[in-house]
């Protein structure tokens, strides 16, 4: 049988918790892991493509199965040229679902041969997002147990740079 390699896509503008959850169950379910970062996001980046794939690697250096890598244009044409058959999606809440399964729908009739795989966070990090952890930063709250250890450094330094601001 060939390796079943799945795409784990997202902006990652910061990894959190949960990404890292979702990362380590792939890992334990498909022989290759590849993380993508989109690197051609509509809104302007907290960070750098750079210092998006330096925290990815340093978080998932133990896990051997894992590869971290950018992309930008159409996902389906990424999974294609990874030979990726498999593409995985965190379901946190039933207000995910539904840009979710569109997203999931449209990537499947773009590219019958690729499927999307929804993974469950562990209910811990349910309520975890991107979006929120730069929210609390901006307003000088503490993002300890949201993101990896590595990650609060990088946006403590945002801060002290005046990156972050409320
Ligand atoms: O972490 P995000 O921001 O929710 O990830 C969204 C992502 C990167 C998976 C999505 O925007 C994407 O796949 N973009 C690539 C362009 C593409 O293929 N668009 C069509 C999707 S149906």
């Amino acid at each position: 049988m060939p390796d079943l390699i799945a795409i784990y896509p997202g902006s990652f503008d910061p990894l959190t918790n949960g990404h890292l959850d979702l990362i380590e169950r792939s890992s334990k379910l498909f022989d290759q892991v590849v993380v993508a970062i989109l690197t051609n996001l509509e809104k302007q980046p907290l960070f750098t493509v750079k210092e998006r794939v330096e925290m990815l690697e340093s978080v998932t250096a133990s896990l051997s199965c894992v590869a971290v890598d950018t992309f930008s244009g159409l996902l389906v044409d990424y999974a294609v040229r990874k030979h990726a058959h498999v593409i995985v999606r965190g379901i946190r809440a039933f207000s995910d679902y539904e840009y979710e399964l569109q997203m999931a729908l449209m990537n499947r009739k773009l590219e019958p041969k690729v499927e999307t795989v929804f993974l469950m966070p562990g209910e811990s990090y349910a309520y975890i997002s991107s979006r929120l952890v730069k929210e609390i930063v901006q307003h000088g709250g503490s993002v300890k147990d949201l993101v990896p250890p590595a990650v609060e450094e990088r946006l403590r330094r945002k801060v002290a740079a005046g990156d972050v601001t409320a």
